[in-house]
Order: C-alpha cells, then sequence, then structure tokens
C-alpha cells in the first residue's frame, strides 16, 4: 500500500532494500549520543516480525523519513519515526504519523504509545500537536543516560452496526 499525501510525501511500507538506510536514519537523526542499536541487521530483522510495521516516506525521490510501529492486542507502540532535515516542516512527519494511526484503527488497536527525550521539544511539541499527551516522565530510560516522556494517543474507533 502506497499512498501518496498532500504534503507531496508518499509513505509505503519499508522492504528489505530500504533497511540500511532505515538504520542510518535511526543512528544520524534518533540514536545520536545513545550508541547505535536500530543497525541493519536489526532492522532486517524488524521487517521479518510480524508484530512490527516499518514504513518508509518518500519526497523528491529521496528517502525523506521512516516509522516503525510495534503491535501488541491494544496498543501499538511507536518504537522509531523521524524526518530528515532536508525534508523538515514540510507534512512528511505527520503524513507518517496519520498512515500509521489509519492501520492502528483497522487492526482494532485502542491507543498509540511512544517515549521521547523530555529534552527534545521539537518531538514533543510534533506529537503534542497531533494529539498526544504526556502521561508519564520516565528518568534515566535511555541507557540511564537521559530522561524520557511517554506520551499517549487514544484511537477513537468508529463503531459500525447497531450498539
Ligand atoms: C520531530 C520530527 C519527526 C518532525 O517531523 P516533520 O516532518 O518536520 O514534522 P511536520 O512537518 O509534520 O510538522 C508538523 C507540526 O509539528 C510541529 N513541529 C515539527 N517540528 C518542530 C520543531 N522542530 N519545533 C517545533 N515544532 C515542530 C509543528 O507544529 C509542525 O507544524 P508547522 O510546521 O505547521 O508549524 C523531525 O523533526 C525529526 O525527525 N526529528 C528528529 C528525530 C525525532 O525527534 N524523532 C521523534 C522522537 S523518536
Amino acid at each position: 500500500m502506497a499512498v501518496a499525501m498532500a504534503s507531496t510525501a508518499t509513505v509505503r511500507f519499508a522492504t528489505r532494500p530500504d533497511a540500511l538506510a532505515i538504520a542510518e536514519m535511526s543512528r544520524d537523526l534518533v540514536e545520536v549520543g545513545l550508541g547505535w542499536s536500530w543497525t541493519k541487521e536489526r532492522i532486517l530483522r524488524t521487517l521479518r516480525h510480524p508484530d512490527t510495521n516499518a514504513i518508509v516516506a518518500v519526497r523528491e525521490a529521496d528517502r525523506a523519513g521512516f516509522a516503525i510501529m510495534k503491535y501488541g492486542d491494544e496498543e501499538a507502540h511507536l518504537l522509531l519515526l523521524a524526518v530528515k532535515p532536508a525534508h523538515g516542516r514540510r507534512g512528511v512527519g505527520s503524513a507518517m504519523v496519520e498512515w500509521l494511526e489509519a492501520s492502528a484503527r483497522v487492526a482494532g488497536i485502542a491507543r498509540i504509545t511512544l517515549e521521547a527525550r523530555a529534552s527534545n521539544a521539537a518531538a514533543r511539541s510534533f506529537y503534542g500537536r497531533l494529539g498526544y499527551a504526556v502521561t508519564q516522565w520516565l528518568p534515566g530510560y535511555y541507557g540511564g543516560r537521559e530522561t524520557s516522556v511517554r506520551m499517549v494517543k487514544p484511537l477513537h474507533l468508529e463503531r459500525t452496526g447497531a450498539a
């Protein structure tokens, strides 16, 4: 499934040829200062995992960003999401979150959770604008080095048929 968004970014499922680019975006945009844990091999394992969705946003023929979400029974957890600075503030991140929320609704997921570094004002503003609220502070979350915040968005599932 590939969906062209108004922002001119196209969001699609990630495939094996995307693995190195995703790993490098994680290293350079998300894991800065924490050590590189989302290596190409880990991304490839994630792509094979049935409970996980990895997506890529393509803009101007470039992999502009990516996201990885893990699905539980009622809750989905947004593990990673990043947009390259060259494609920033053009709706690419929002397009990926909207894509993931739509897929989560189809899967009957009640809420999406994520963690962000407490110091990451851009991410907190970004997710806040998309309806995510801080529910918890987690001191020492990232390898004991940084405080993070947990953010949650309930998905209002549309019910069909007679109640
Ligand atoms: C945070 C991030 C995902 C935003 O992606 P993006 O594609 O630039 O976001 P959008 O263009 O969809 O922004 C939507 C809104 O979010 C808010 N926002 C986005 N970036 C922001 C920033 N740097 N500062 C303040 N608000 C920001 C704004 O309200 C923005 O709307 P506007 O541009 O009309 O003002 C991106 O900057 C990024 O990848 N950062 C590094 C990695 C990261 O922090 N990932 C998330 C935590 S793991």
